[in-house]
C-alpha cells in the first residue's frame, strides 16, 4: 500500500502572552520580549495538519479533507479563534502559551479523532509568524 502524506491548513487569530512568574519583569522581557507585552498581544497563526495514510479504491483519498477541515475547526479553531491563549482555552490552561506547547496541546486534540479515520496522524505545525514556527511529531525525546 502507498503511503501518502496529506495536509490541511487552517488559520486562527489569538492573543497571548508569555510570562513566568518565578523570574523579574527585566527577565521576561528580556527572554520573551514582544511575547512579554504586560496587556497582551496576538499573532496570526497558521496551523497545518499533516495525516498519513493510503489512497483508497472507491475515492482516490487518504482522509477526506472535509471531514479533517471539520474536525481542526471543531477541535481546535473553535476553542481558539479571536480568544486568549492564555485565559479562554481549555486545552491551554496552565500551560505556558507557546507556539512549541500548542503544537503539543493541538495534537493530543486530534490525534484520537484522526485514528478513528483509518488514517494517522503524522504531524502539527503552528506559524506564529512569517519567520518563526513549531512541529511536533508525537515523539519524545
Ligand atoms: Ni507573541
Amino acid at each position: 500500500m502507498k503511503k501518502v502524506y496529506v495536509t490541511r491548513r487552517e488559520r486562527f487569530n489569538a492573543a497571548h502572552k508569555l510570562w513566568n512568574e518565578a523570574w523579574s519583569s527585566e527577565k521576561n522581557q528580556e527572554i520573551f520580549g514582544k511575547c512579554a507585552n504586560a496587556n497582551w498581544h496576538g499573532h496570526n497563526y497558521d496551523l497545518f495538519v499533516t495525516v498519513k495514510g493510503t489512497p483508497q479504491a472507491d475515492t482516490g483519498f487518504c482522509i477526506d479533507l472535509k471531514y479533517l477541515s471539520d474536525l481542526i475547526k471543531e477541535k481546535v479553531i473553535e476553542k481558539v479563534d479571536h480568544k486568549n491563549l492564555n485565559l479562554d482555552v481549555d486545552f491551554m490552561k496552565g500551560i505556558m502559551a507557546s507556539t512549541e506547547l500548542l503544537c503539543v496541546k493541538i495534537w493530543e486534540e486530534l490525534e484520537p479523532e484522526i485514528k478513528k479515520s483509518g488514517c494517522q496522524l503524522h504531524s502539527v505545525r503552528v506559524h506564529e509568524t512569517e519567520n518563526n514556527m513549531a512541529e511536533y511529531f508525537g515523539e519524545d525525546l
